[in-house]
């Protein structure tokens, strides 16, 4: 089976005691030799402080955004060469928080992966419909939308792209995509990107919206969903670590 990926999205949480208890209880708790890849996405303040606590750890680090230019005047931006100085190895991108409330575009999602790129960073491309969306039968023109914006900018790197599908109306209402809602989403994206690259297979399509610990052994059975973008129960170490095996 492929290896499958779950990163834990904190979204604006955390502090430096509850941060530091969180990370203690990952690192103990992780499965030895465990096969599954781990990450959490932390605000970027906290970078030194997961950089610190996870050296040496099979617990990668993300960031949840990242400018689209190099450096510069751009006040509160914070550049993809910054991002790795502490070790990120992952940025989020176009989540749908950042395109609801900060007016991020296709194009700045795409300008984004391609910044992160440049640095040796991998973008995670987050794609998802409204329940509107959804109700009016644009699901998948919508992804296919968003994703086709960073696939064209991108060119010959699609196949170092990590994509999330995060449905707007799951997310942190505890309404969950039905596995095979979301598989059939999937499917949509990983033919998107199989036209794009010969590499499609090896791209993971990770699902998001709250994700559980209850439901994430149902949805990670299914054949193109390949991991995981979990927000609240990635800060409850319990939850998360449940998730984790269910990857396993
Ligand atoms: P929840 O798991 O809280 O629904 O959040 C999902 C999400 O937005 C992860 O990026």
């Amino acid at each position: 089976m492929k290896q499958k990926l779950i990163v834990g999205n904190w979204k604006m949480n955390g502090s430096l005691a509850a941060n530091a208890a969180l990370l203690q209880a990952l690192k103990q708790g992780l499965p030895e030799g465990g096969k599954a890849g781990v990450a959490v996405a932390a605000p970027a303040v906290y970078l030194a402080q997961l950089q610190a606590e996870l050296s040496g750890s099979a617990i990668g680090i993300g960031a949840q955004d990242v400018s689209q230019h190099e450096q510069g005047a751009f006040t509160g931006e914070v550049s993809a060469v910054m991002l790795k100085e502490f070790g990120a190895r992952y940025v989020l991108v176009g989540h749908s928080e950042r395109r609801q409330y900060h007016g991020e575009t296709d194009a700045v999602v795409a300008a984004k992966a391609q910044a992160a790129l440049a640095k040796g960073i991998t973008p995670i491309v987050c794609v998802g419909e409204t329940l509107q969306e959804r109700e009016a039968g644009q699901t998948e023109a919508v992804v296919k939308r968003q994703l086709a914006a960073v696939i064209h900018q991108v060119g010959a790197c699609v196949s170092e792209l990590v994509v999330a599908y995060e449905p707007v109306w799951a997310i942190g209402t505890g309404k969950t995509a039905t596995p095979e809602q979301a598989q059939a989403v999937h499917a949509v994206l990983r033919a998107q990107l199989a036209a794009a690259t010969e590499h499609a297979g090896r791209v993971p399509l990770l699902y998001g919206g709250s994700m559980n610990a209850a439901n994430a052994e149902q949805l990670l059975a299914q054949t193109d969903i390949d991991g995981g973008l979990v927000g609240g129960a990635s800060l409850k170490a319990a939850d998360f670590l449940t998730i984790v095996a269910a990857a396993q």
